[in-house]
């Protein structure tokens, strides 16, 4: 498939929260869902991410086909971590439209990614995904990341 990236526009922001919030909310623990209505989640995440996206550093970049049409998207950022001055890339999202599916789109969007870390002179590339979400994971595996660390967690009673 022949893909196109391009930066998004304003225009493209009402597909990236629909994704965003579906992606988001199919990552909580499901012990912590029962604290919370998607409404309310909706609410809070978009409140807790939106500065991630208006940041300037942080850069939204749209997969299209030929004709325009909206194949998916990744947002991309820098992290400095606690041990060290030296940023690393970072992969805070990435979403294919179900259509789009296993033809290589995000594969196509990691590589562009990659590409755009170097620019910025970055030597390292990080990202989060849920235990849970096998595709993501499998994608990433294919793409060369490894797992680094673990987050984990247990209920209180
Ligand atoms: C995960 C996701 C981005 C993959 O997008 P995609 O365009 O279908 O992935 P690609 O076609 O580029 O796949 C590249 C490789 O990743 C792996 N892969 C991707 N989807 C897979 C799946 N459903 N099952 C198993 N492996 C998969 C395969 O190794 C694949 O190579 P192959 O098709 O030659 O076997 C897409 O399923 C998606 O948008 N999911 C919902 C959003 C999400 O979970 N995002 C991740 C947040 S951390």
């Amino acid at each position: 498939m022949d893909v196109k990236i391009r930066e998004a526009e304003d225009a493209d922001r009402d597909l990236f929260w629909k994704a965003t919030l579906d992606t988001a909310w199919g990552d909580i623990p499901d012990d912590e869902k029962v604290h919370i209505s998607r409404m309310e989640f909706d609410q809070y995440f978009k409140r807790a991410a939106q500065p991630y996206l208006e940041d300037g550093q942080n850069k939204l970049f749209i997969a299209a086909d030929e004709k325009g049409h909206i194949l998916g998207y990744t947002l991309l950022g820098k992290s400095v971590p606690f041990y060290s001055p030296k940023p690393y890339g970072f992969v805070f999202d990435i979403f294919v439209t179900d259509d789009a599916r296993r033809k290589g789109v995000a594969r196509n969007l990691l590589e562009f990614a990659f590409g755009w870390f170097k620019t910025q002179g970055l030597e390292k590339v990080k990202l989060e995904v849920a235990e849970s979400n096998e595709r993501a994971k499998a994608l990433y595996l294919k793409m060369g990341f490894r797992s680094e660390r673990y987050v984990m967690g247990r209920r209180l009673r």
